[in-house]
């Protein structure tokens, strides 16, 4: 205790015991020797209970007390926290003297270390005759930091193959799954082929979620693997989803697959009632008997490959030699692309 702290409990006991015979010798008196000159403080302290609620750990929460002296003479006190703990601090404390009609302003601050209900008592003692000893009832409770989190939809998107003059489209959803704000700076691309419907930078408050869709659009025949990368505000940043897809020039039916019937098949598979190769009309239209020549997406199981690679009935062309198995390799890359007409 200091010097002057000592000087003030000092004073406030004594005029405690000063009004207390002030006020006898008022009680006693007043009726001969009229109104007395007795300057009496009143305390006010509006607050009973502070509630802080749920807090973050680590980060301060501030509370103002007002003690009030609403009599005309000086108040004097002490006012003191009492915890178990040292979540709360309180400033000014100690003893103080508030002026008739003025206020002092003390500030509250809840810090919580850990997931707890903390509770305290401020108690406030005082030289006002009636309200000697007030308190206030403290609480709060400490919660987890609040992180923010990404979670993906994918780790990986592949794209199959596709061909080369087409382009082609995936959907991921980021999702926001900590308990703070997530903030996604920037969607980068290594390869330059695949774009996005979205543009950065974007926010998901915890619980919400974003569909990105990509498209891939190659710039020719070739192979593209490239990373997505992710930026955010999330402790898992960079979040990287590896992207891969495939494109094959198309086949030309009328460029590369109709020559090989005209030099291969014509002779036999013209329009003498049978199976005719003199156009794609007439490819596609199978024979009467048979049905279908072409299974369109499916070269292995189509029976004009079959037949092509001798796997099933007589191989063709009728008597041989069999195609080369680049030739055969150019019809089933046609069927497997759809069998277009182009
Ligand atoms: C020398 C004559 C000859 C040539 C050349 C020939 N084919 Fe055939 N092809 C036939 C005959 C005859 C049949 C019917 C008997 C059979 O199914 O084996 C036939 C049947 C087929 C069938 C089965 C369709 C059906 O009618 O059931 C396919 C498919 C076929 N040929 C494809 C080809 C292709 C493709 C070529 C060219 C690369 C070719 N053929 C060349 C004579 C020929």
């Amino acid at each position: 205790m200091t010097l002057k702290q000592l000087y003030l409990t000092m004073n406030y006991l004594s005029r405690i015991l000063i009004g207390a015979s002030l006020l006898i010798m008022f009680l006693g008196s007043c009726s001969d020797m009229g109104e007395p000159e007795v300057l009496l403080p009143q305390i006010v302290v509006e607050a009973t209970d502070i509630d802080f609620s749920t807090v973050t750990i680590g980060s301060p929460q501030i509370r103002q007390i007002q003690i009030i002296n609403s009599g005309v003479g000086e108040l004097q006190g002490e006012m003191t926290l009492v915890q178990d703990n040292t979540a709360y601090t309180l400033q000014p404390q100690g003893v103080f003297v508030v002026l008739a009609d003025d206020t002092l302003q003390a500030e509250l601050v809840f810090t919580p270390t850990a997931e707890l209900t903390y509770t305290a008592q401020v108690l406030i003692n005082s030289d006002d005759l009636e309200n000697p000893e007030l308190f206030i009832n403290l609480t709060g409770t400490g919660t987890a930091l609040p992180v923010p989190a990404l979670t993906l939809s994918n780790s990986s998107l592949n794209f199959g193959t596709i061909l080369s003059t087409t382009s082609s489209q995936q959907a991921i959803t980021l999702s926001s799954t900590g308990n703070d704000t997530l903030l996604i700076s920037s969607i980068d691309f290594e390869l330059d082929v695949y774009s996005m419907d979205v543009s950065t930078p974007i926010e998901l408050t915890p619980g919400a979620s974003q569909v990105v869709t990509i498209t891939l659009q190659p710039d020719g025949a070739g192979t593209f693997n490239g990373d997505l990368t992710i930026n955010s505000n999330s402790p898992s940043t960079p979040d990287v989803i590896a992207l891969s897809g495939e494109a094959e020039a198309a086949v030309s039916y009328s460029g590369s697959v109709q020559p090989i019937w005209n030099s291969n098949c014509a002779g036999c598979h013209g329009s003498n009632g049978g199976l005719s190769l003199s156009s794609y009309a007439n490819l596609m239209a199978g024979t009467s008997s048979n049905g279908p020549v072409v299974t369109v997406g499916d070269g292995a199981n189509s029976l004009i490959i079959k037949r092509l690679k001798g796997e099933v009935g007589g191989l063709m062309p009728q008597g041989g030699p069999a195609l080369s198995a680049g030739t055969i390799a150019t019809i089933e890359t046609w069927i497997n692309q759809g069998a277009l007409d182009n």
